[in-house]
């Protein structure tokens, strides 16, 4: 790690406190001249660092530059080896991921991008993801496990999301089968999972998951198509943290849920934070609509629905509208 690198590492720590150039240039055994020359170089990168007399230099409030540095601090222990890929623009970080896994790593990775020029949604659908607003982010997960228990991972994922998201934000997101992130009735954030599958042994050896969040988007900035539906965690107000904390959230919450999908536990919260349960809902099947009762969620994240002519039946996949 460069001193440039270090030096932003311990802001991104202390943001709260202001630490002098004689204490950074003691840390690293450099001059102070060096630390100064690292601050300079910063700051030409964009960073607002307030520099207090008599106390030192600090990361200003609102400064939320997405950076490797800016993670690493609230990743747990456990988690801090971590592969951590930071771009300024890529097409898709799900679409970066891939190409890992295709080399079929062992290592856990995550990839961030400040913006996506072709963020992939569910469907075939693109994911809004403009630049400096929101949080895009891919982790590729080595798993080895059967093609029945992945298909918890989107399940397990929706709740990671919700857990970090109430941690950080003090809000109580709700889940929208399978796994949309809703907060106060309108999307704030979407999940897209990839699983890897050996064909021949029918194991799965490395699942994506791409999550979306929209962080301080502002209302006018979303496109008419989503306008009405989606929203922002920080809608209208200061953020409470910086991205990077968000993304290092939900990635230890991630990785802790998937360390066991056996336990499935985390399915009882997952139907806690349902906003369908119990509640009629359309959903798509042979090329049109039929409305249905949602009677519970089964063990593998299955939603169980009661339709029009009382058949009960259980959706493993597709889409629903409330
Ligand atoms: C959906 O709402 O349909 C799922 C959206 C998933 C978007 C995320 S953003 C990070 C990752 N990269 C992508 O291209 N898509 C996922």
């Amino acid at each position: 790690m460069s001193l440039k690198q270090s030096i932003l590492q311990i802001l991104e720590e202390n943001r709260e406190t202001s630490i002098s150039g004689q204490q950074l240039a003691k840390r690293f055994s450099v001059s102070r001249a060096a630390v100064w020359k690292a601050i300079n170089a910063l700051k030409t990168e964009g960073y607002q660092i307030d520099s207090v007399t008599n106390k030192g230099y600090r990361l200003a409030e609102d400064c939320d530059i997405l950076s490797a540095e800016g993670i690493l601090p609230f990743l747990k222990l456990e988690y801090k080896d971590t592969d951590l890929y930071v771009s300024k623009t890529v097409e898709s970080t799900n679409q970066e991921a891939k190409k890992y896994s295709a080399k079929k790593t062992k290592q856990r990775i995550l990839i961030v991008a400040n913006e996506q020029t072709l963020g992939k949604g569910r469907f075939g659908r693109t994911f809004f993801s403009p630049e400096n607003s929101g949080i895009y982010m891919s982790i590729i997960l080595p798993l080895n496990i059967e093609a029945i228990n992945a298909v918890l991972i989107t399940t397990a994922a929706a709740v990671a999301v919700c857990r970090a998201i109430q941690s950080v934000a003090n809000v109580q997101p709700q889940i929208k089968w399978v796994n949309d992130i809703f907060l106060e009735g309108k999307k704030i954030c979407g999940i897209l999972t990839e699983a890897f599958t050996n064909v021949e042994s029918g194991i799965v050896e490395s699942v994506v998951v791409g999550i979306g969040v929209n962080f301080k988007t502002k209302p006018e900035q979303f496109p008419d198509e989503i306008k009405e539906t989606a929203a922002s965690l920080f809608s209208g107000k200061a953020p409470s943290v910086t991205r990077n904390h968000l993304i290092a959230e939900m990635t230890n919450q991630l990785l802790e849920i998937c360390g066991d999908l056996n336990d499935r536990q985390f399915l009882e919260e997952y139907k806690a934070r349902s906003m369908v349960l119990g509640e009629k809902i359309q959903f798509f099947r042979n090329n049109s609509w039929h409305i249905a009762k949602v009677l519970d969620i089964d063990p593998n994240g299955g939603l169980i629905i009661e339709d029009e002519q009382g058949k009960i039946q259980t959706l493993n996949s597709g889409e629903i509208s409330i």
